[in-house]
């Protein structure tokens, strides 16, 4: 039963939308298992760019069901207006999916988000501001609203009542803003409810019975490895599990239906929001990243912190998620910088370690330990043979894969979809 997950490796935004966007091609079907509107998976197809929030990357390819699992939250608003600006673009989603155990995003959802954050000043997460946490809080809490909910109009009514005689007692007394109005909120939702009806099913059986047809899954992760609410860098993650684990209980399938784990890795490293990053670069070559690679955020246009590549995440990467393969992008973007770095272990008050640490704090102290490579000037865009590559580039390439062990079976020369060195058949 041939499933392929892939799964960012550092802090989200390695390139994973279109590395799906191209796996999908050889797939019967794409999956998004976790997260919410706070990704932004960007494809390039024939010079046109897609920014994907919540559907998955596949549905450039008509006639391969697209599922969005139980384990994502939906703002309803945003994933119809990504509906409706794809099918202006003529693309179609009559094989898009949603499941109907899956929570719903609420505006007080988002109001809160938003009212944290300003709240917490300068000792907040740096978040999307798109409800994400306290969507996932209520899920946890047992509060939360479900599509399947919202499609009995007798529930949906009584949990949002509820919900909001609660939610606006905190907002009231705790933020002092205006409270929520309960008519306003269901009449918008129950617009949302009609729509969603015709796109809602039992995403785990359907996708149960492709497995059994001996169909190929493709599962597209959001965010990354170091945003993962248990193994990231706690508190300053999501609010899910964007690692291997998360598509088991994000779509509601068995261990048997993976058989692959490609790991995303961007050629250096990159992180939006706040918490640590213990290879970044202040000023300088980070600045030279960032413009040369346009790192903005995808979702809220924040620019994209930018330091040198930290194998120590890759490999704990690769053991938390069970990485089979890596796919590197923007090896393009990393060329005519001089000289390229790659962090190989810590030193945390005299200590040498390879481990990535729990805590934040021991993050903190981390002083990189580098190993210095010779870099490659030559345009990479038109290479589509890794042979072809500068023998800087395939040192670069072959250290990653000493030091992890894993296979660098695909290779971003650009954003496009050809703009790739594919070493591997997947899905084989
Ligand atoms: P995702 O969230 O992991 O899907 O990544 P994003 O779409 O947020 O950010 C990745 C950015 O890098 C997008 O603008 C992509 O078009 C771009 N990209 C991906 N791979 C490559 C590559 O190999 N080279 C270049 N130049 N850009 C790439
Ligand atoms: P993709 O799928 C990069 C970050 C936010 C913030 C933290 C918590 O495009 O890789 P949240 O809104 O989730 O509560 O914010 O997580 N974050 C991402 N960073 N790429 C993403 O998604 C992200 N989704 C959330 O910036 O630091
Ligand atoms: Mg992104």
């Amino acid at each position: 039963m041939p499933g392929l997950v892939v799964a960012g490796a550092q802090w989200g935004d390695e390139g994973k939308g279109r590395f799906v966007d191209y796996l999908a091609s050889s797939a019967d079907m794409v999956i998004r298992f976790q997260g919410g509107n706070n990704a932004g998976h960007t494809v390039v197809s024939d010079n046109k760019e897609y920014k994907l929030h919540l559907i998955p990357s596949g549905i450039l390819y008509e006639n391969k069901p697209c599922l969005i699992g139980n384990g994502v939250v939906i703002d309803p608003k945003s994933l119809f207006e990504e509906i409706d600006s794809l099918n202006e673009r003529g693309i179609k989603t009559d094989n898009l999916f949603v499941s109907l155990r899956a929570h719903l995003v609420m505006p007080y959802h988002i109001l809160l988000d938003g009212l944290s954050e300003k709240n917490l000043g300068k000792s907040g997460i740096g978040t999307t501001q798109k409800g994400i946490g306290p969507c996932y809080t209520d899920k946890i809490a047992r509060k939360g609203i479900r599509i399947c909910d919202l499609i009995n109009e007798k529930e949906f009514a009584s949990l949002l009542k509820k919900n909001i005689d609660e939610k606006n007692q905190q907002i009231v007394s705790v933020y002092k803003e205006k409270p929520l109005d309960f008519d306003e909120i269901y009449e918008e939702y129950s617009k949302y409810a009609s729509r969603l009806k015709k796109m809602a099913v039992d995403t785990s059986l359907m996708a149960y019975k492709y497995l059994e047809g001996n169909k190929k899954l493709l599962f597209e992760g959001a965010q990354g490895m170091l945003l993962d609410i248990d193994f990231g860098t706690y508190p300053y993650v999501t609010s899910s599990h964007p690692t291997t684990g998360g598509v088991y209980s994000g779509i509601g399938l068995g261990p048997k239906a993976i058989s692959e784990v490609v790991g995303v890795v961007k050629s250096y490293t990159t992180r939006v929001g706040k918490g640590p990053f213990t290879t970044e670069l202040f000023g300088g070559i980070g600045d030279v990243i960032r413009e040369k690679g346009h790192e903005y955020g995808t979702t809220t246009g924040r620019p994209r912190r930018c330091g040198w590549l930290d194998l120590v995440i890759i490999n704990y990467s690769k053991r938390v998620n069970g990485l089979t393969s890596i796919a590197l992008s923007r090896m393009d973007t990393l060329g005519g910088i001089g000289d390229v770095k790659v962090c190989t272990a810590y030193d945390i008050d005299g200590t040498i370690t390879k481990d990535y640490p729990a805590t934040v704090v021991e993050i903190e102290k981390a002083k990189p330990i580098y190993e210095t490579f010779a870099g490659w000037d030559e345009n990479l865009s038109n290479i589509r043979e890794y042979k072809d590559l500068p023998k800087e580039a395939r040192r670069y390439i072959e250290f990653i894969e000493e030091y992890t062990g894993i296979p660098v079976d695909m290779i971003g020369v650009g954003p496009g979809r050809e703009e790739c060195i594919v070493r591997k058949a997947y899905f084989k």
